[in-house]
């Protein structure tokens, strides 16, 4: 099939960037569409012209990398999908696509498709992790857990850091991502001695880094491949109120 691409093109950060229309001819519909970014690219090497920068990594669907706005959607038409696992039979002869980085004043764009997503790893570094002495690791089967509990952590731990709830959110909130990063620890019993601090201070990196605030459109979960509830975003809350109230209560006792 053949296809015309409407690409975002940025030098670098500091370059204002453009779209700009390629035609890319000979694609199979067997082709992922990161495989069609492969021949768009060899056709432009072939003319001696700068190829389309784009992130990937797994190219399976796990690792987060490669997303980016195909006509106007995070990851593109079907749901519960990375673009890496997006396939051309999906798209038909003489489509005209649009892709664009992620939209997020948070992740700035380094070239062209490739965002830096860093922010993301910042919120993780406040407490996406739990403490352990040193020695040896504990045997996972002394610390019994509910079928049902350790379901819905991994629920929320399936989440792949890939940042298209930010993009598709018209504030530009990181909710999601950070509910399903919290959540996942707060759930089961190794997050419990950590849980209100986790929250608090996952929270609070998560306004630093300038995303913005959630009201509901729900339309990171919409987007999201590995389908992450907002649920968890109200699991976060509750977590997050209850770590503020104990850190008033504690402050107003003398510390
Ligand atoms: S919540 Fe979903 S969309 Fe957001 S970063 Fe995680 S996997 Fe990606
Ligand atoms: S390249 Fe890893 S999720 Fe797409």
């Amino acid at each position: 099939m053949n296809l015309t691409l409407h690409v975002w093109r940025q030098k670098s950060p500091a370059d204002e960037g453009r779209m700009v229309k390629y035609e890319v001819t000979g694609v199979t519909d067997h082709a992922s569409f990161l495989e069609m970014l492969d021949v768009l690219n060899e056709q432009l090497a072939a003319k001696g012209e700068e190829p389309v920068a784009f992130e990937h990594d797994c190219r399976e669907g796990i690792c987060g990398s490669c997303g980016c706005m195909i006509n106007g959607e995070a990851h593109g038409p079907m749901p519960h999908t990375t673009v890496c696992q997006l396939h051309m039979r999906h798209f038909k002869d003489g489509d005209v696509l649009y892709l664009e980085p992620w939209r997020s004043r948070a992740f700035p764009v380094i070239k062209d498709l490739v965002v830096n997503r860093g922010a993301f790893d910042r919120v993780i570094q406040a407490g996406g992790y739990v403490s352990v002495m040193t020695g040896s690791a504990p045997e996972a089967n002394l610390t019994p857990i509910p079928k049902s509990v350790a379901d819905r952590a991994f629920d929320a731990a399936t989440c792949i850091g890939c940042g298209a709830c930010v993009a598709q959110c018209p504030n530009g909130a990181a909710q999601l991502f950070t509910s399903a990063k919290v959540s996942h620890l707060n759930m089961l019993p190794q997050g419990q001695p950590e849980r209100y601090d986790r929250a608090l201070s996952m929270v609070e990196a998560m306004e630093k880094e300038g995303f913005g605030a959630c009201s509901n459109y729900a339309e990171c979960e919409a987007v999201c491949p590995k389908g992450i509830s907002i649920d968890f975003i109200a699991r976060m809350n509750r977590d997050y109120l209850k770590a503020k109230a104990m850190a008033a209560s504690k402050a107003g006792a003398g510390g």
